[in-house]
């Protein structure tokens, strides 16, 4: 692995600021909670933590709404405690990778307070500004349009209003953009995860969007209609080629992006000649059934999809998705951690994750998310998978002396990290264990996957280098399920009694069932 980009080896863990750490008991975590738990995440066994945005911000979207693309926001801390983390980062032969969000600001940014000032200014243009709206929907429901009445025109939001899309069309925009990745990138950061990439350059004609022949009520609005002017268009490539171009003249740093694409359309962020993204993020774990069939159809499907020279990647959850444990079930997401750490190239795992956290009940008074306020009960809000890490055996977990900004939930609480670490067979401990597996087997990493098979609800695959061969095996059946696997030994298993047990050819799994063994050659 010697030779590979250290991105490409790496498995990368999100942190959601607001809820890993808080260090001065406001509530909310920070950079200095963050730096206070590195040794946990050494010890995990992870290699780059990528941040969500912990820019200044009003906190519309929490963070995901930029006042100043160059400062860090009091409430996570000061840029000293930005610097002292990445130290203390690095100091550790970690990497941090930081969150980019170029397709909009906040409404409380300089540019967009001086854009709406008057139709007649120097960043008029750096904003979408219409006299007439079209029918395009703002991803949180509703218009993506707001009228302004100061000016007497419409600037688009392609989330909340308090969101002005900017104007990537307008060279300005992009220079101070990019100027602002190199402000991060000359600092020491590692890379950048870049929000929604596949939005950020809309029709220059601004045509409608036509009407989604799928759509069921219930749905939201944007689902009304096909994202077709308002998204992924063909001048994006050329956009995310700059963009790498900016990277590269510090190195290697790595270039992530946010995509919710079909695979076929995915696979174009990798860019001409490989010129765009290093990693467009891979969200198929989010999205597929949990099926033998389906999951053996989509992994397929996307690895033979990647471009020769392409570097292949797996996400099994984030801050807008609910968790794996509540999507399918504790039992099977032990399972899915096993798939996980078993997937040829880059990983990422949300924090949490790693101890099997679920998603919490929000009460409607709770309710902090935006998105859920604008369209209550249709199953847009993220507050369930933004709670706060459970550190401890305490009411509060450790995570604060204060109010916490979401419920910490009574199911996450005894998961906390201090109780998972004296449990052998907790998920925290099968997660270490298949991070040890996997740094000490580069094959896990690079090897081919080969002989994919789905029968009878059992997955089935192998990885190899040529040097090694390794054969995965999940069950995804109700039953308990006899296969057929060679010889060898089991390296790790769902079921901890069974790592280290010789296989002479033939295994039974109960159901939620997967491990990974070696074969003789
Ligand atoms: C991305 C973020 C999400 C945010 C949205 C708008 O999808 O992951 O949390 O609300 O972009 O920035």
């Amino acid at each position: 692995m010697q030779n590979l980009s250290w991105w490409k080896h790496a498995v990368v863990y999100q942190i959601y600021p607001r809820s890993f750490q808080d260090s001065n008991d406001d509530g909310i975590g920070d950079l200095n909670g963050i730096r206070y738990r590195l040794d946990y995440l050494v010890e995990l066994g992870i290699d780059a933590i990528w941040i969500s945005p912990i820019y200044p911000s009003p906190m519309a979207d929490f963070g995901y709404d930029v006042a100043d693309y160059c400062g860090i926001d009091p409430i996570f801390g000061t840029m000293d405690d930005f610097d002292q983390l990445q130290q203390e980062v690095h100091r550790r032969g970690l990497r941090l990778i930081l969150d980019f969000v170029p397709n909009h600001t906040s409404d409380q940014h300089p540019w967009f307070m001086e854009s709406r000032s008057s139709r007649d200014n120097s960043k008029r243009d750096w904003y979408v500004w219409r006299d007439k709206p079209n029918n395009w929907q703002s991803h949180f429901g509703g218009s993506a349009w707001q009228f302004d009445e100061p000016t007497g025109q419409y600037y688009l939001h392609e989330f909340l209003k308090e969101q002005p899309d900017l104007n990537w069309r307008n060279p300005a925009v992009k220079s101070a953009m990019f100027d602002a990745l190199r402000f991060w990138l000359r600092k020491g950061v590692d890379g950048f995860r870049v929000d929604v990439m596949w939005l950020m350059i809309k029709d220059d004609q601004f045509r409608d969007n036509p009407p989604n022949p799928a759509y069921t009520f219930g749905q939201g609005s944007r689902a009304q209609f096909l994202p077709l002017y308002d998204a992924d268009r063909p001048e994006i490539h050329e956009l995310v080629a700059e963009m790498r171009d900016v990277l590269e003249e510090f190195g290697d740093r790595v270039l992530i992006g946010e995509i919710y694409l079909p695979i076929s359309r995915l696979m174009n962020y990798y860019g001409r000649q490989l010129r765009g993204a290093d990693l467009p993020f891979n969200f198929q774990l989010l999205q597929c059934a949990w099926t033998a069939d389906e999951l053996a159809r989509t992994i397929n499907e996307y690895l033979s999809a990647i471009p020769t020279g392409a570097w292949p990647n797996w996400v099994l959850g984030n801050h807008d998705k609910s968790r794996i444990a509540s999507r399918i079930g504790l039992r099977k997401s032990r399972a899915a951690a096993l798939l996980l750490l078993s997937l040829p190239g880059t990983l990422t795992i949300y924090n949490g994750e790693e101890l099997g956290m679920q998603d919490v009940h929000i009460a409607p008074d709770e309710v902090q998310d935006p998105a859920e306020k604008r369209q209550p009960g249709i199953g847009m809000g993220r507050d369930p998978e933004r709670t706060p890490m459970p550190w401890e055996d305490s009411p509060l977990c450790g995570f604060t002396g204060g109010t916490p900004w979401l419920p910490i939930g009574k199911s996450n609480q005894t998961v906390n990290v201090h109780a998972s670490r004296k449990d052998p067979d907790s998920m925290l401990s099968l997660y270490e264990r298949l991070l040890r597996l996997r740094h000490r087997e580069p094959a896990l990493v690079s090897g081919a996957l080969t002989e994919m098979d789905a029968t009878d609800g059992l997955l089935m695959f192998i990885r190899s280098d040529g040097n090694t061969i390794f054969r995965f095996v999940m069950n995804l059946s109700e039953e308990r399920r006899p296969v057929e696997v060679g010889k060898g030994t089991i390296l790790a298993c769902t079921n901890i009694q069974r790592d280290g047990e010789p296989v002479r050819g033939f295994l039974e799994l109960d159901p939620a069932e997967a491990l990974i063994m070696n074969l003789a050659k």
